[in-house]
């Protein structure tokens, strides 16, 4: 890491903490939300991957009490308040139906989101290959929780082949698929997102 990638973790690092959210990646989302605009007062939000809850706590103050937000993790998270419903659960294991359920009837999910991450072992390829394993249930839970022609589907990845696989996976579920790099991800971390917008009928 260099002088500069340095103060620029920092300068994150110290936001956060003096904001009060318990990672500086919310600013992966806060610059998402402020290119797409997609959180919104009265929105139905799932965030795969919720642990630490940076981006539950910034949801949960976008869609207010009148949206509900659903956090998973395979990870133990306490102490996010009333506002955001926490399932300790890995995805691997869990239906979209579950999920569904949860929600007050007739209501639906607006917004998916996936900032899960493997573990990572140093092996660039395998590492990748385990990220794009978790994007692509995340993309399953969002073409299974969204609604045909809306929604909003916010997905982290980790660069390498497989890549351009995933995001035709994704235009063939969405209208809308772009690529973005928040300033706050590190310019020499593999991590990009997908940004995905309204769910085709067909698919
Ligand atoms: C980078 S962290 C998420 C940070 C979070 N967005 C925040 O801002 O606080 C990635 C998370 O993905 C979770 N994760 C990885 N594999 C998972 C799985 N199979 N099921 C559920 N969560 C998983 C990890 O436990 C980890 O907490």
């Amino acid at each position: 890491m260099n002088r500069y990638m340095k103060k620029v973790k920092d300068h994150y690092y110290h936001k956060a903490r003096k904001e009060g959210y318990r990672a500086r990646s919310v600013y992966k989302l806060q610059e998402a939300d402020a290119r797409f605009h997609f959180l919104k007062r009265g929105s139905n939000v799932l965030d795969l991957g919720a642990c630490p809850g940076s981006w539950s706590r910034f949801a949960a103050q976008k869609v207010g009490h009148e949206g509900v937000v659903i956090a998973v993790d395979i990870n133990k998270m306490e102490g996010l308040g009333p506002d955001v419903i926490f399932l300790r659960r890995d995805i691997f294991k869990l239906e979209p139906a579950e999920l569904q359920e949860i929600l007050p009837d007739g209501s639906r999910f607006d917004v998916v989101l996936s900032d899960m991450a493997p573990k990572t072992t140093g092996n660039r390829g395998v590492d990748h290959l385990r990220s794009m394993g978790l994007a692509e249930t995340a993309l399953w839970f969002a073409q299974s929780l969204l609604t045909p022609g809306k929604g909003a589907f916010y997905c982290k990845v980790f660069e390498g082949g497989e890549l351009q696989s995933f995001r035709q996976q994704c235009q063939q579920v969405f209208q809308s698929v772009k690529t973005f790099k928040p300033k706050s991800s590190r310019s020499e971390s593999v991590e990009i997102f997908l940004f995905c917008r309204n769910r085709r009928a067909e698919s």
